[in-house]
């Protein structure tokens, strides 16, 4: 059985990853600094898997605790790091927080997987490289965009680092997959995304206006030049990312990569407006969402979905779960934390 090590393997999309690996037959560890996720996760997971992963809460900023556990942990096959912040709103706030937190950690993890000869790494990256995209779908070769957010600067920094790092070391191989919009929950509803305060995401702001615990969603402008006004993005199912994940890695321990730094967008190639969304909500959950039109929000990109074509046909990946399975997930989820 091989062991992967999975970095923030606690958090929303690390956690349905987890239950994919175990089913996949690898032997998965879990570091999480429980700093935007639970241990109940551990529990949710168990209860899919029926098999604890193994867990250590650490804190990849500290290099002597990251130095001290690739000591106590040999033979790792593998490295898949979600582990990192991801509010776009507070990295503005905080950007020495973003830069410590999501690149010194990435610079530690890669020293190490050096130090113990661990050669292939999976990078959680994200559609925000591209910016407002020229042309849509985006394709993996479309531009890098001046960041807007220090969020989405360390993203892209962080693959500067993995390339420029692949480019030295031959032997070292990595995959950075660049997620598109990931929603939805396990469908078991033990496991889903689990946001700290008011959620600043659609489907977890819809999922808690459903719920009673907000009173109605604020929809970012509908005067966008869409077909409704409102913003589109690529909405994909959170299993479906989370399998993008296995196939990545099992090309890596396979060797099958063509070369040793490759980028995939992961989405579904599909462009869902907000108000098509909410519609599909009330849709599947049969009831109406309170809500109402208010300004743009600053930073918002008008339209993004991916050009899937390179991941359908390199990875032989491709998404498979609807909007309405995602949604309805979802709210399961919901239903299932504020035992509704
Ligand atoms: C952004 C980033 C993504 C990052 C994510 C983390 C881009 C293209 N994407 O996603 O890389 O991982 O933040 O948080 O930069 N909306 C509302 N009302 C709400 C919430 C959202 O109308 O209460 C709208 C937004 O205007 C947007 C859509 O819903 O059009 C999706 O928003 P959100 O879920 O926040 O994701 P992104 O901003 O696309």
């Amino acid at each position: 059985m091989k062991k992967i090590l999975v970095t923030g393997g606690l958090g929303y999309i690390g956690s349905h990853t987890v239950v994919e690996l175990q089913n996949s037959g690898f032997e998965v560890i879990i570091i999480d600094n429980l700093s935007n996720s639970s241990l109940n996760v551990l529990e949710g997971i168990t209860s899919i898997t029926k098999k604890p992963p193994i867990f250590e809460r650490l804190d990849l900023r500290i290099k002597a605790d990251v130095i001290d556990f690739f000591h106590r942990h040999e033979q790792i096959a593998g490295v898949i790091h979600f582990a990192a912040s991801k509010a776009v709103g507070e990295s503005v706030e905080q950007p020495l927080h973003y830069y410590e937190n999501n690149i010194s950690t990435l610079i530690y993890l890669l020293q190490e997987c050096k130090a113990h000869g661990i050669h292939n790494v999976i990078f959680s990256s994200s559609c925000t490289v591209y910016g407002e995209p020229d042309r849509l779908p985006i394709t993996e070769e479309a531009p890098v965009k001046k960041a807007t957010s220090p969020y989405g600067n360390t993203k892209q920094i962080s693959e500067e680092i993995i390339e420029d790092t692949c480019e030295v070391d031959p032997q070292l191989k990595c995959i950075a997959l660049r997620y598109f919009n990931p929603i939805g929950a396990h469908h078991s509803a033990m496991i889903g995304e689990l946001p700290v305060g008011v959620p600043q995401n659609l489907v977890p702001f819809i999922t808690q206006t459903a719920a009673g615990v907000r009173k109605e969603l604020s929809v970012f402008g509908n005067d966008y030049e869409t077909s409704d006004g409102s913003c589109i993005r690529d909405y994909i199912h959170v299993v479906d990312l989370a399998k993008a994940h296995v196939v990545a890695l099992e090309r890596l321990l396979q060797n099958n990569n063509t070369s040793n730094f490759e980028i995939f967008n992961v989405g579904t190639g599909k462009g869902t407006s907000v108000l098509e969304v909410i519609k599909a909500f009330e849709t599947v959950t049969g009831t109406k969402l309170p809500y109402k039109v208010v300004e743009r929000r600053p930073g918002d990109v008008v339209s993004v979905y991916a050009d899937t074509t390179k991941a359908n046909e390199i990875l032989g990946w491709k998404a498979e779960r609807s909007m309405e399975d995602a949604l309805s997930s979802a709210w399961k989820w919901e239903q299932h934390i504020r035992n509704i």
